[in-house]
């Protein structure tokens, strides 16, 4: 049975952790989620862009690991939360949501999140965001490092034709003159660092629920992780 706001309010809120490979529409659904239950949605993908882009900004090669380490100490990131309850992600003051979105950060994004010192750094970001609940939080690691106890945790996958089309044409529409395969390759080379680095490997224990979006209609993946959540606030509530 899908609650009305005012009864959820009154209730403990809980933690709901997305996990998955690139562009399966894992911020979709967790945005979809966060309004429906007024909650507060994270994109932790988002800080691992921004701090890319300072590396960027600040000439850092990417793979020399002790150059990224010492530019990270001149990073201030933060959130802020708009009136769609959509977070924002600010680095060194200025809002940077549509430079982290391009072709160039996403090319160089899983070289700097495979680096422990970032890891360890934004993970504490994230973790002191869910300490009151209340969070939808999208990522790599949510259910299995940020947040271990959450109360649901959603593993998203759907065939990788399927997201190189979703991406690109995100990325058309936003004027980056991309190729279909270029978007592809990337997508292909960021799912295979992301499962195989050494720290906080995308990876699914059994406590996940698995969601296929290939053949999904927005409106069905949104009912399914609907029934998962209800199912959790049930049993967190009685
Ligand atoms: O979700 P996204 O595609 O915007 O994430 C960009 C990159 O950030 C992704 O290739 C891997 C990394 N990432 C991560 O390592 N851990 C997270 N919790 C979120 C993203």
């Amino acid at each position: 049975m899908v609650q009305d706001k005012a009864t959820r309010r009154s209730q403990h809120k809980i933690n709901i952790a997305i996990d998955g490979y690139s562009s399966c529409g894992k911020g979709t659904l967790a945005k979809a989620l966060a309004k429906h239950l007024d909650y507060i949605f994270i994109d932790s993908g988002a800080m691992y862009r921004a701090v890319t882009l300072h590396m960027m900004r600040m000439g850092v090669d990417v793979l020399n690991e002790t150059a990224v380490m010492d530019a990270l100490q001149g990073v201030t990131l933060s959130c802020s939360i708009n009136k769609q309850k959509q977070t924002e992600i600010i680095l060194n003051g200025k809002g940077v949501e549509s430079e982290i979105r391009g072709l160039l950060v996403a090319s160089k994004v899983s070289e700097v999140s495979k680096i422990l010192a970032v890891r360890n750094k934004l993970v504490a970001i994230q973790q002191e965001i869910g300490m009151n609940k209340g969070v939808v939080m999208d990522g790599r690691d949510i259910g299995t490092v940020v947040f271990p106890q959450a109360e649901v945790k959603i593993f998203m996958t759907a065939n990788s034709a399927v997201r190189a089309n979703r991406r690109f044409e995100e990325l058309i529409a936003n004027g980056d003159a991309v190729s279909l395969e270029t978007v592809r390759k990337n997508l292909e080379h960021r799912d295979s660092i992301d499962e195989s680095r050494e720290h906080s490997p995308l990876s699914r224990t059994s406590d996940y629920c698995i969601l296929d979006n290939s053949d999904l209609s927005k409106e069905k993946q949104l009912e399914i992780a609907l029934k998962w959540v209800n199912d959790a606030l049930n049993s967190v509530n009685s």
